[in-house]
């Protein structure tokens, strides 16, 4: 068994969030290929009600996220630190609670207790058990940022608290219900918008430069100078492009304006990283990734892949009003959320997740093998079920807005559209039994390891050894790069020489 090499206990505490990340994942893989199915044969008998199930879906996608996204940001936030998180217990607590609460929320929903707000169904008390996770989390982040010895402006550690912060401010009026729908309405996308475009995509931002930084050896100088405008576009656009969710539900239309023209803005961060990132990145880098490495990078790929065109491109078409009028409740909005909150998120959660439980054991060959293929898979599922999506929308805006055809007669139409997208359901759900197999298959095996990870103390002495061994680590890999400088200037030298001596030849004869 290969040892444990991540450097704070506070990091093998996230080996536990990385896995269960995988378990809902899964789960929701199996359960929402049910819910597709159910969509075309109606007349089959379900153990599930549709509105359970299909409450069950909407929350599980944002919280096996949100479980995921905290295992990393400890991860992370402890890295860029360069210390431990300031209690070790409380991240056990974390974890915890957060599975309890996913849990009751879940099994609630599907035993039929609605609350009916699209995507928070749950009770309230539930609610505030989700804030309650959130608060934990900050104050534990800034206990440890105020105590770590690296700059305070490093631009990770900012992007990641202040994503948190957030997070908190966002949800807490939706932990109340509103007489007014249009009251409910607005705060319901502070949650369901601002969490995804604005907090998440703050804390993406952070951990997909710390991820970088990790496992490719980007410059961090060359992010740190574009997540600082990152965040400033991402915080600025993402508010007020909560717009683009306003255009109907009885606000003034100057909401109109503000959610078309802001939502234009939204695209710009990504394509920033995107471009930082090829430029300080060569082919050099990508022949010495690890096995683990490569397959991080192939999740981190799709993620990039996804915001462009299935957030940022789509989005953008979607946010124009007079687009929106004839999009607006179709299944065009259907493959932009997949595409969005799975294929951007989802695929960002998995890559952090796969990263930090293959940091305490190995990865066998034949389980990299079976990775790749889940990833392929899983794409492919991710990319069949959104084209039939999209042209199913594309036939319902045209057929019932333009060319005024009844409901009965847009659904016979698009019925095939949707049995392909059961079609790429099954694919999916394929991908992500492979991946969540593969994970929950090491897990078991390395379980004693896996549970007593991170038990120790978190005393001072710990944390000294762990400093000393990260400045080690640093100068073992300045000494590796001087090595192979010297070998170049080594191999060169032997090519002169050997040029000389050819000339030397050359004028003898
Ligand atoms: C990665 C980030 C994103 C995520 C996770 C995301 C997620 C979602 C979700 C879940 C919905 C469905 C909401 C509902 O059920 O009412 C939605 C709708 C929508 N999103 Fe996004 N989105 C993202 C980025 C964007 C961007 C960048 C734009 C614009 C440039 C955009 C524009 C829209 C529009 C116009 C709608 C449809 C609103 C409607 O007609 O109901 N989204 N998004
Ligand atoms: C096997 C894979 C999946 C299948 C078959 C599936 C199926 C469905 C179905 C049937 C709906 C109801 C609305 C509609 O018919 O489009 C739906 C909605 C939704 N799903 Fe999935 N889903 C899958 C995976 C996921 C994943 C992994 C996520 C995110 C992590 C996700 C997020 C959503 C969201 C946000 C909605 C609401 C969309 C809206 O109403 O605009 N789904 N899905
Ligand atoms: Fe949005």
């Amino acid at each position: 068994m290969k040892q444990i090499t991540a450097n704070f206990q506070s990091q093998k505490l996230c080996y536990k969030f990385a896995a269960a990340t995988f378990v809902f994942f899964g789960i929701q893989g199996l359960v929402s290929l049910g819910g597709a199915l159910e969509m075309v044969f109606l007349d089959v008998p379900s153990p599930i009600q549709y509105t359970a199930g299909r409450s069950f879906h909407l929350n599980i996608s944002v919280l096996w996220i949100l479980l995921g996204i905290t295992g990393g940001v400890y991860y992370f936030f402890s890295q860029e630190a360069e210390r431990e998180i300031y209690s070790t217990k409380l991240i056990n607590i974390s974890f915890w609670f957060l599975i309890l609460t996913l849990i009751v929320i879940l099994g609630s929903l599907l035993l039929g207790f609605n609350d009916g707000r699209e995507y928070l169904e749950a009770a309230q008390p539930l609610k505030l058990a989700v804030l309650v996770g959130c608060l934990v989390l900050f104050y534990n982040l800034v206990r440890t940022y105020m105590s770590c010895s690296v700059p305070k402006t490093r631009g990770t550690l900012v992007g990641i608290i202040s994503g948190c912060l957030s997070l908190i401010v966002f949800y807490l009026p939706n932990i109340l219900s509103y007489a007014h729908p249009t009251i409910e309405e607005i705060f319901k996308f502070w949650y369901i918008h601002l969490w995804e475009e604005m907090s998440m995509e703050l804390i993406g931002a952070g951990l997909m430069s710390a991820l970088l930084i990790a496992a490719t050896g980007v410059k961090r100088q060359t992010l740190e100078k574009i997540i600082y405008l990152d965040m400033m576009l991402i915080a600025g656009a993402g508010i007020l492009a909560t717009g683009h969710h306003y255009y109907w539900i009885g606000v003034p239309s100057i909401w109109l304006w503000i959610g078309g023209i802001f939502s234009a803005i939204q695209a710009v961060p990504v394509l920033l990283l995107l471009l930082s990132v090829i430029k300080t990145m060569n082919t050099e880098y990508f022949s010495r990734l690890l096995p683990r490495e490569k397959i991080t990078m192939a999740l981190v790929a799709s993620s990039v892949f996804y915001h462009i065109f299935g957030a940022s491109m789509l989005g953008l078409i979607m946010s124009y009003p007079n687009i929106n009028r004839y999009t607006h409740g179709t299944y065009i909005v259907s493959a932009h959320s997949h595409l969005a909150l799975f294929g951007v998120f989802g695929f960002l959660v998995l890559a952090i997740c796969f990263y930090i439980f293959f940091t305490g054991f190995q990865l066998k060959h034949r389980d990299y093998l079976l990775c790749w293929l889940a990833v392929a898979v899983l794409n492919s599922g991710l990319i069949i079920m959104s084209l039939a999506l999209l042209v199913a929308g594309w036939l319902q805006a045209y057929l019932l807005g333009l060319e005024g055809l009844s409901i009965t007669e847009v659904n016979a139409l698009i019925r095939p559209y949707l049995i392909i997208r059961v079609l790429g359901g099954f694919v999916f759900s394929l991908g992500s039994s492979v991946l969540a197999w593969v994970i929950v298959k090491n897990a078991w095996h390395y379980r004693e390891v896996f549970f007593a990870a991170g038990s120790q103390t978190n005393n001072r002495e710990v944390q000294k050894l762990n400093c000393l061994r990260l400045k080690m680590r640093e100068m073992t890999s300045k000494n590796k790069e001087i090595e192979k400088l010297l070998y170049k200037v080594k191999s060169q030298r032997e090519l002169l020489a050997g040029i000389r001596k050819l000339f030397r030849q050359k004028k003898k004869e």
